[in-house]
């Protein structure tokens, strides 16, 4: 597996961890975490441990079911990057209530939706006799 996409399922894993640990404090200590808690946990759940792995299993799987190379290696190691710092700058933004970090934050994860979107469309071409 590319080193890329093992990197995408570890950190999908920890965003796993954290988001339960996140809500299971919440039950048990409410008010010991600051700023807007469930959101914060919804999203480390679903663009964290979800998404992460969504791409790591993506990006290894679907050239392979395809029959085409991955189209832009590069796309998708700015894919991580942009992933993974966009959901802590939003992490924050709830963390301390500052709406104008979540959508910068937001912004930064969705350009990695795009960048994705855009590698998987251009890989999942049809090819061979049966398309
Ligand atoms: C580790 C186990 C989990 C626990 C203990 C847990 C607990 C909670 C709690 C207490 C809330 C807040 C309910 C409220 O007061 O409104 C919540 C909300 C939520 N959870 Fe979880 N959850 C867990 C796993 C997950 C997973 C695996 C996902 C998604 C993949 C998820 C997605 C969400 C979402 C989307 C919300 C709503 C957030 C919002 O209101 O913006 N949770 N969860
Ligand atoms: C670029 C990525 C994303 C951004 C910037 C974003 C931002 C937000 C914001 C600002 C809210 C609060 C809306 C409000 O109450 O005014 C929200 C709510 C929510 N988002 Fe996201 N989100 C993103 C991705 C996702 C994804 C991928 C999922 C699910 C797979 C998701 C699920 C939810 C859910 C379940 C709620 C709660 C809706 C409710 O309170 O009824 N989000 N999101």
């Amino acid at each position: 597996m590319h080193k890329r996409n093992r990197w995408f399922v570890t950190i999908s894993l920890i965003y796993g961890l954290l988001g339960g640990l996140v809500a299971l404090t919440q039950l048990i200590a409410p008010g010991l975490i600051p700023g807007y808690v469930a959101r914060m946990h919804g999203h480390i759940m679903l663009l964290g441990f979800i998404l992460m792995m969504i791409y790591g299993v993506a990006l290894h799987v679907l050239p392979r079911f395809s029959g085409n190379a991955l189209y832009s290696e590069r796309m998708a190691n700015w894919q991580l990057y942009l992933a993974n710092a966009g959901l802590p700058l939003m992490i924050v933004g709830w963390l301390c209530m500052l709406n104008w970090l979540v959508l910068v934050g937001g912004a930064i994860a969705y350009s990695a939706i795009v960048l994705f979107s855009v590698n998987m469309l251009l890989t999942v071409k049809p090819n061979g006799p049966w398309r």
